[in-house]
């Protein structure tokens, strides 16, 4: 039978909306569901009539609305943006005091301040949740990453912590092994409360900036074997799947694997040979990177990872431009196992820093909005669900174990014994990529970061000296305290 009122409804049943509102429902909570196309309601009801928990389908906002019990909680699960907040308005008017409206979509974390502002005003309550892992993380439990009001996520809590993936509690591996009406059972979940008002989605946003990092990287590496190695993909798949045992475990690495094995079943051919090299994107990574270069944060391992999608998308004028430019026509001559290891080091080490940047973000975030973030807990909860979910998370979780305020990754004695060790390889492969003209962007730029990062004195007095020159913009003195500025005659003749 079932309850006169639903325990939480969702509006917006795309993929991530269905794939929701069935993870909810396989944990034995009622759900009502709403979708502008009604059809599209009526087909997701029908199609899953017998969930532990029941769906209701609801034709009208407003017979959604009144499917719900008090305090309602709603989650929007619609393109981000516009649709969002056409969605919110026409809940205002059908809700009451403390009602909870949940945005799972991957909204601008400024929205999502602006919505909470303008929804208290009226004395509504919102979080802005994170959701990551895509359709199948979803559906047997993806990462989420819950920002907003207090008093309402703790309402909320009892749901989004059955539903989100869980984790061994001494390992940290992902626990897998759900199916549709069977969810796995104990395990850590990973959600956590993260902040105030917009901190959820920054948090997803910085998320999906490490997410485009990994990538890059990835095909970075996959890139330096084909070209340097003449590696086929098969064998390159191989490769992947052997780096996937060890430090490099993760799911882009597994995925990788799979990837490079797979035929394309028109052609036969391998299938990463007929996708066309031009790489789309909807805007996170490029939202991290603007809001890097707004904080004044180095992140330039993802801001990379962005501008290499914006150049693989010239692909014309790519194809053009290689009849003219020339490069080195060297043949790589070394030992291949050893640069198939030199290249997982470089991976690795790339990735820290990408990680390092990502966390750095978040710590200088918090301070402009006032979050305060645990970024032991934000590493647990990206153990599982997520795309980036990898074993290396661990080590994260770890380090803010050690040190809870620790000023950079880098830091960390695990990462910094880790990079003392390879960084000969990476440095080996930045140098033979740049040799053998094959672009590795983001290897190149995190091994710049690091050699930044560890510089007691980088060459900035210069450039502040030229600064003054040329605008007078004044300079701080090796042998004066800190806050003291000076300014000399240019050319001084005396
Ligand atoms: P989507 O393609 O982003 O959105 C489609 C849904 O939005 C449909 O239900 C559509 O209704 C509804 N919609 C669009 N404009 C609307 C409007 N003006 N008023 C009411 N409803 C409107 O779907 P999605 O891929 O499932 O993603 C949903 C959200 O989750 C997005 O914010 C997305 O960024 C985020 N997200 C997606 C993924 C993923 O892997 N796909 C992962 C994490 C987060 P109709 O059926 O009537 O058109
Ligand atoms: P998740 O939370 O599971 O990571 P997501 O945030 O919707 O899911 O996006 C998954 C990844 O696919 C992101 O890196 C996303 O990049 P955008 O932030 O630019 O969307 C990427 N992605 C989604 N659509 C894409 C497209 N058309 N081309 C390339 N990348 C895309």
């Amino acid at each position: 039978m079932p309850k006169e009122h639903s325990d939480i409804g969702l509006i917006g049943l795309a993929v991530m909306g269905q794939n929701l509102a069935l993870n909810i429902a396989d944990h034995g909570f009622q759900i009502s569901v709403f979708n502008r196309t009604t059809a599209k309601t009526d087909a997701f009801v029908a199609a899953n009539s017998d969930t532990p928990g029941g769906l209701v389908g609801a034709p009208t906002l407003e017979a959604f609305v009144a499917s719900l019990a008090k305090p309602r909680k709603m989650i929007i699960l619609v393109q981000a943006g516009r649709a969002t907040d056409a969605v919110i308005d026409g809940l205002i008017p059908l809700l009451d005091q403390d009602d909870i409206i949940i945005d799972g979509g991957n909204a601008l974390w400024t929205d999502t301040i602006r919505r909470e502002k303008e929804l208290k005003a009226k004395g509504l309550r919102f979080i802005g949740s994170g959701v990551s892992g895509g359709e199948e993380g979803a559906r047997f439990g993806p990462s989420l990453m819950p920002g907003g009001e207090k008093g309402a996520w703790n309402e909320l809590k009892p749901i989004w912590r059955a539903i989100a993936a869980k984790v061994d509690k001494v390992t940290g591996k992902p626990l897998e092994g759900a199916v549709a009406g069977k969810p796995v059972k104990g395990g850590v979940p990973c959600t956590t409360y993260i902040g105030e008002n917009g901190a959820g989605h920054y948090v997803k946003m910085v998320h999906n900036g490490i997410e485009y990092g990994d990538m890059q990287m990835i095909c970075e590496a996959y890139d330096l074997m084909k070209g340097l190695l003449g590696l086929k993909p098969k064998e390159m798949g191989e490769i992947f799947a052997e780096w996937n045992k060890g430090a490099l475990d993760s799911f882009l690495v597994e995925i990788t694997a799979d990837i490079l094995q797979q035929k394309d079943p028109a052609s036969r051919k391998a299938f990463v040979d007929v996708v066309l090299d031009t790489a789309g994107q909807k805007g996170t990574g490029k939202w991290t990177s603007v809001n890097a270069l707004d904080m004044g944060v180095a992140a330039p391992t993802i801001a990379e990872s962005v501008f290499s999608r914006c150049l693989s998308a010239q692909k014309d004028e790519r194809v053009a431009a290689s009849k003219l430019l020339k490069g080195p026509k060297k043949k790589f001559k070394g030992s291949k196992k050893a640069l198939i290891e030199a290249i997982h080091d470089a991976l690795y080490c790339s990735k820290i820093c990408s990680y390092a940047q990502g966390f750095q973000l978040m710590r200088e975030a918090q301070k402009e909005y006032g979050w305060k973030l645990n970024f032991g807990q934000i590493a647990q909860i990206f153990r599982g669900g997520c795309i980036i979910r990898a074993a290396f998370l661990q080590k994260i979780t770890e380090a803010y174990a050690r040190d809870k305020k620790l000023a950079n990754l880098l830091l960390d004695p695990y990462f910094n014994k880790t990079i003392q060790a390879a960084q000969e390889k990476w440095r080996k492969v930045v140098a033979l990529a740049a040799e053998y003209g094959v672009p590795a962007p983001t290897f190149a730029s995190s091994l710049a970061y690091y050699d930044g990062y560890r510089s007691a004195r980088l060459p900035a007095n210069l450039l502040q000296a030229q600064r003054d020159y040329f605008g007078a913009h004044t300079y701080e003195r090796v042998d004066r305290p800190r806050g003291e500025f000076f300014h000399i005659d240019w050319p001084d003749k005396t």
